[in-house]
């Protein structure tokens, strides 16, 4: 394994959990495709899928329904955490110490779904009441909606979500909740694998989440159509851009070498929701002027359009200010970091690889390398 090659084309893991092809551009979630789940089904059916392993009954969700609404909440000592934390605390790490928190209230033992469900109700709530705070917002204490994602928008918003915002939202968490063994989830294998807890893998996925290369680019693709501004203007600035050696945010992926069925699903579903809004107009031409431009500056990377230059979209439309953009991302995500992590603690082998020592040997003692 070359230096720098990020583990690519790796296997680290079997699941059963979620598949992607990214040469085909298929994404699956337990023998559902993650396009139809999106605009079929809710967060709670995906979420309960992830973790159970099949959509629910009737029955099954109503319950299921009770104990995410129940894990909706900040307990005291969370609450005074998060009043505790800096005001200026990136809120991506907010969420770590408050996940890490909740940590105290959980029985010891391996990862389950009734703790992940606690993390994952746990979350938009956090993220909303630090949003409100950081912007000197009263918190919203009547909001009352049993759906998952009007929930959090009305918490985030002050006020009920129109429909369509929801259901954008619902496709856009249904679509980021998954997606096999990405640099978030496999963080949150490793630390599951030392046998370690769910909220301290959860963490440290938040951890990786936050990085730009992985759940940071929707707030660049935002700055990169400011930047682009017009449809004149998406060449020559694109073109300038690639020329100066900048990676275009919201473009390639490690794993899809083909269109990101995540950005097709939400192409369209932002389609819906914004109607003829010109910033989505423009975002379309940006897409095909920078695919072309992409073939011509990098010939055969492959490079198209990835989840998060259409998620941009969608935000927008919604009205998602930008510094919620991954925090939003994490929330989704959160039911995919646990599913993996109950799945590790099921069948477990500590993950531990090889390194190749490149530094220099000892002059003094020891056997030289056999080179
Ligand atoms: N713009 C311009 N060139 C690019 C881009 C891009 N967005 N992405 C990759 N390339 C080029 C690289 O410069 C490299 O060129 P080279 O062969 O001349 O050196 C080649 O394509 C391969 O790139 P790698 O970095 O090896 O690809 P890798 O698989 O490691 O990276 C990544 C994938 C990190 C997503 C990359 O495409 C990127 O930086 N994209 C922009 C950031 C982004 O959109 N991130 C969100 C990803 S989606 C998600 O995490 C949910």
């Amino acid at each position: 394994m070359a230096q720098g090659s990020g583990l690519e084309g790796v296997v680290a893991a079997e699941t059963e959990i979620g598949h992607v092809d990214g040469e085909k551009g298929l994404l699956i979630y337990r023998g559902h495709w993650a396009k139809d789940l999106a605009v079929r089904h809710t967060f709670e059916e995906a979420a309960h899928l992830l973790w159970h392993g099949r959509l629910p009954d009737d029955g099954e969700l109503n319950e299921f329904k009770k104990k995410l609404v129940a894990a909706r909440t900040l307990t005291p000592e969370l609450r005074r955490l998060l009043d505790a934390m800096p005001k200026r605390a990136p809120l991506m790490n907010v969420l770590e110490a408050a996940v890490a928190a909740l940590a105290e209230e959980e029985p010891a033992g391996p990862p389950s779904v009734d703790a992940a469900i606690r993390i994952a109700g746990m979350l938009p709530v956090a993220i909303a009441y630090r949003h409100r705070q950081a912007n000197g917002l009263p918190w919203v204490e009547e909001a009352r909606e049993e759906g998952h994602v009007a929930h959090y928008l009305h918490l985030l918003f002050g006020r009920p979500a129109e429909p369509a915002a929801v259901r954008a939202m619902n496709a856009y968490m249904i679509l980021t909740m998954e997606h096999g063994l990405n640099a978030s989830t496999f963080a949150s294998r490793v630390v599951t694998s030392t046998g370690s807890d769910l909220h301290s893998a959860v963490a440290a996925a938040i951890g990786a989440m936050k990085g730009p290369l992985h759940g940071g680019a929707p707030s660049g693709v935002l700055e990169l159509l400011e930047k682009i501004g017009s449809k004149e203007r998406a060449e020559p600035c694109l073109r300038e851009l690639l020329g100066r050696g900048e990676r275009l945010m919201g473009f390639g992926h490690r794993v899809y070498k083909t269109r990101d069925p995540r950005a097709e699903a939400l192409r369209e579903v932002s389609a819906a929701l914004a109607g003829d809004d010109p910033w989505l107009d423009l975002a379309r031409h940006a897409e095909e002027v920078a695919v072309r431009l992409l073939e011509e500056f990098k010939p055969g990377r492959k490079l198209y359009a990835n989840v998060e230059f259409y998620a941009a979209a969608v935000m927008r439309a919604v009205r998602m200010p930008a510094e919620l953009f991954t925090p939003t991302f994490t929330a989704a995500r959160a039911v995919g970091w646990t599913a993996h992590a109950i799945e590790q603690a099921a069948n477990n082998r500590i993950i531990r690889p090889q390194s190749v020592y490149t530094g220099p040997w000892p002059a003094s003692s020891g056997e030289a390398p056999v080179r």
